[in-house]
């Protein structure tokens, strides 16, 4: 983590505002934070750790990082992409990349980084202040190294911890955005959301590509039913490619 971050962060306990133990210039890898209440945390290797458990039943990464490294898992999933889903996915990320331009001039919250397939494109394409969240310690410490590589002069934030209670006050964020974020959690994607209009000022950005015959393709279109519901919302887009992917869109507003 940056330093910069302690002027947004906030203690998953008590809310109260974090501070370094010991001195760094810019970045702290190993180290603890520490709240005006006395609440320690840890950071490791970059990533600060609010101890959140990962998902058991899908996106379970430090047993799949067990069985190959993120390098090697990286290129058997995307070699498992058709053309047409790598086309899918570009169209969602410009999306994305393109909201944020005209709307995000400060702090921007990726929701479930994953792997990192949006933030890969958000740094690309220039866009700055990144704090990326997932409940999975190890796939943001295997995205720290990768994009450290890729991206050596772009200071990206990383925390370890769970959507459903986001470390930070009220409209932190120009904007929240989340790339099969929200479609991949189970019943506590209300409060995920809850939790993510609270904290941006201009409102929640989700995108899922939607395959027609991967069997997860219902259960993910009715989360996005489901995020359709909430609250006031624009969709920004729906393009169906050639009937076999959808590009689901939905910016949910802050009332
Ligand atoms: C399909 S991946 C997202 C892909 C990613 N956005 C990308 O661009 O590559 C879904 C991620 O959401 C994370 N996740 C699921 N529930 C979460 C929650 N309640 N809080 C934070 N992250 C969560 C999972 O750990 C997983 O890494
Ligand atoms: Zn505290």
């Amino acid at each position: 983590m940056y330093k910069n971050l302690l002027e947004i962060l906030r203690c998953p306990i008590c809310n109260e505002k974090l501070d370094i133990e010991g001195h760094i210039d810019k970045e702290l890898v190993e180290g603890n934070l520490v709240c005006t209440r006395g609440h320690t945390w840890v950071v490791k290797e970059g990533i600060v750790d609010f101890k959140s458990k990962e998902q058991e039943t899908r996106n379970n990464w430090s047993i799949m990082y067990e069985a190959f490294d993120y390098k090697t898992w990286d290129d058997i999933l995307l070699s498992k992409l058709s053309p047409k889903q790598l086309e899918a996915g570009e169209i969602t990320h410009n999306k994305i990349v393109e909201t944020l331009r005209s709307e995000a001039r400060d702090w921007v919250l990726d929701i479930g980084t994953g792997r990192g397939i949006l933030l890969k494109a958000m740094l690309e394409a220039g866009i700055k202040n990144i704090v990326c969240l997932d409940l999975s310690y190890e796939v943001l410490k295997c995205d720290r190294i990768k994009f450290l590589e890729r991206f050596p002069h772009i200071e990206v934030n990383y925390i370890a911890c769970d959507a459903k209670s986001l470390p930070f006050e009220d409209m932190t964020f120009d904007m929240a955005v989340s790339l099969a974020g929200f479609t991949n959690m189970h019943e506590e994607v209300h409060q995920a959301l809850k939790e993510s209009v609270r904290v941006s000022k201009k409102g929640v950005l989700s995108a899922a590509t939607i395959s027609e015959c991967e069997h997860i393709k219902s259960v993910e279109e009715e989360r996005f039913t489901l995020i359709h519901d909430l609250g006031e919302k624009t969709t920004i887009d729906t393009v169906i490619k050639e009937e076999t992917f959808k590009v689901l869109m939905c910016q949910i507003k802050p009332s």
